[in-house]
Parts: C-alpha cells; structure tokens; sequence
C-alpha cells in the first residue's frame, strides 16, 4: 500500500487531491489483486488508473501553459512516458500476461519518484502565480 503524507505535498491544494486521488486507485489496483478479483476486475482498475492518470496531466500541463512553467517540457515528455508504459502493460494484461505486480510496483515507484523530483518543482512557481 502506497500512502500520501503531507512531505509528498506541492502546495496547491486541486493537484494534492488529485495526487491523493491516484494513489488511492493504485491502491485499489492492489487491492483487485490480493483479493482475486479475478482479470476483469484488474482489468477495470488499470482503465480507471488510466484515465485518471490522463485527467491529472492535462490538470498539471494546464498550468504550466497558463502560468509559462519554464520546465514544462520535460515535465510533459514524462508524463507521456508513464501512460505509454501503462499502456503497454495494459496490452499484455490483454495477452493474458499476468503484469498486475509488476505493474503496480512500477507506478507506485514512478509516482513517489515522480512527485519528489518533478511535481515538487514546479510548486512554488504556481504559488508565485496566484494559485495554492
Ligand atoms: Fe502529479
Ligand atoms: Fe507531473
């Protein structure tokens, strides 16, 4: 289980929810897992996962744009790294590749990673642009 503690905070409150969010349906990745929830059910919570993840960008890429965020682009090149990598995952779950684990230990790893190298970053500049 993967938790959000205020450390891992950016300092505007919609992104902090959106991160909590997240990591909440990774979670639940987990949990469709451990409980056999058998591949439909996996297969749910990785499209969930997905789209959320997609959601979450374009809410951050929104204000790099707005606010001309100087590292946005290779913020963006990452973000669009992450949901290629989930979508590959999600073809070889399609095989009937059992990825789940393996999967979810990615994402967990690349969204703790990527929240204290990235996301931390760009906090202050949208606090000095008006937005907490
Ligand atoms: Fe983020
Ligand atoms: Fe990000």
């Amino acid at each position: 289980m993967l938790t959000w503690t205020p450390e891992l905070s950016v300092h505007v409150r919609e992104i902090d929810e959106q991160h909590q969010k997240f990591i909440g349906l990774l979670n639940d990745l987990t949990a469709s897992i451990d409980h056999d929830g058998g591949k439909s059910a996996a297969d749910e919570h990785l499209g969930a996962l997905e789209d959320y993840a997609l959601l979450h960008f374009a809410t951050e890429e929104k204000y790099f744009e707005k606010f001309g965020y100087p590292g946005a682009q290779e913020h963006v090149e990452e973000h669009r790294r992450m949901l290629d990598q989930l979508r590959g995952y999600r073809r070889d779950l399609e095989r009937g590749e059992d990825v789940i684990g393996v999967m979810f230990a990615f994402a967990a790893n690349w969204l703790v990673d990527h929240l204290r190298k990235m996301d931390m970053k760009y906090g202050q500049w949208f606090n000095d642009h008006g937005l907490f």
